[in-house]
């Protein structure tokens, strides 16, 4: 009988968040051994035979990293870590989301020129360096818009500049301004946009967030709704998630001015605790099924 998958669960924090337990204890359920650790944990080191020191692996490779989360950190930090996940992958060790595919994701500038470049709909975008390049934008648009940061996440940090005075400062968006058309009806009071979930070239599960407030993630106190999504809203997500070589990924859909679906933006590391509320599918349990399947079809080393 061949051996458990030994798997390195990837988390932001020691010991893992809600989502982190439920993936560990689904894959432990199907016979995998998993180590919960995180990047900060791990080591570039020569003396390892693998080159790496990866917590619970004594310089060995696991056979399979799931990535659950990465915290956040400086230039270096980030670096070193999303160098750790490379190395796992040029070590022929199936990553799941990849660090190709979590670098497209987490940058938002990247995301919004890989889904022009494959002719997916997505608001109009520009994307600068510095005040004065943000400034001569927002005067040349002439209408309220949205600045975010380049590696945004739940919504922290958007925000929206009816006029260009209102733009915020350089030091508070790292220098660089993401900046798209403010998508709203002036008057409208009620927003929503909505989640798709994919995993392995299909939809898992989809909702609707809805609130008073335009900036719709739940973590913003959005309500999540269950959402059958369209034929249309499933072609975006399916596409939107290739575009970027995801295995897995939240994708962000929104009307635009015409009601027409734009992909908003992708998330490599998805919560989904707020989908699951509405959501029968049992998710952590077939994002386990589908990374332990992927195994299967790696030759073991
Ligand atoms: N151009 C826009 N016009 C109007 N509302 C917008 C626009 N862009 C974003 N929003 C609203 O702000 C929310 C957060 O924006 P976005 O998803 O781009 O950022 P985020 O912080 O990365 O979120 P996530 O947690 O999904 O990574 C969206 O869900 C949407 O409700
Ligand atoms: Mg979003």
């Amino acid at each position: 009988m061949a051996a458990a998958f030994r798997i390195v669960l990837f988390v932001e924090e020691e010991g893992g968040d809600w989502h982190a337990r439920r993936l560990a204890k689904a894959m432990e359920a199907r016979g995998a051994e998993v180590v919960v650790t995180t990047l900060t944990r791990c080591a570039f080191d020569t003396a390892a035979p693998s080159g790496l020191d990866i917590p619970g692996f004594d310089g060995r490779l696991p056979d399979g990293a799931f990535v659950r989360s990465i915290s956040a950190g400086g230039l270096e930090q980030i670096t070193f870590r999303l160098g750790i996940l490379h190395a796992l992958r040029a070590s022929g060790v199936r990553v799941w989301n990849d660090a190709r595919a979590i670098e497209r994701c987490v940058d938002k500038s990247t995301a919004t020129f890989l889904f022009r470049r494959a002719g997916l709909p997505t608001p109009a975008t520009r994307v600068v360096e510095g005040a004065a390049a943000a400034q001569a934008h927002a005067e040349a648009m002439a209408q309220a818009l949205v600045v975010k940061p380049l590696f945004g996440s739940q919504g922290n940090g958007v925000m929206k500049a009816a006029t260009p005075s209102e733009l915020p400062l350089p030091e508070a968006m790292g220098q660089v301004y993401y900046m798209q058309p403010y998508l709203r009806a002036a008057d409208a009071t009620e927003f929503e946009d909505w989640r798709v979930f994919v995993s392995c070239g299909r939809i898992l599960s989809a909702m609707v967030r809805k609130s008073n407030s335009w900036v719709t993630n739940v973590h913003q106190g959005a309500a999540p709704q269950a959402h059958l999504p369209s034929y249309e809203m499933q072609r975006l997500a399916l596409a939107a998630t290739q575009v970027v070589g995801a295995d897995y990924a939240g994708v962000d859909l929104i009307a635009g001015p015409d009601g027409e679906l734009l992909v908003l933006e992708i998330n490599s590391n998805p919560a989904w605790k707020g989908l699951q509320s509405v959501t029968d599918v049992e998710i952590a349990d077939t994002l386990a099924d589908d990374f332990l399947i992927a195994l299967r079809s790696v030759p073991r080393r």
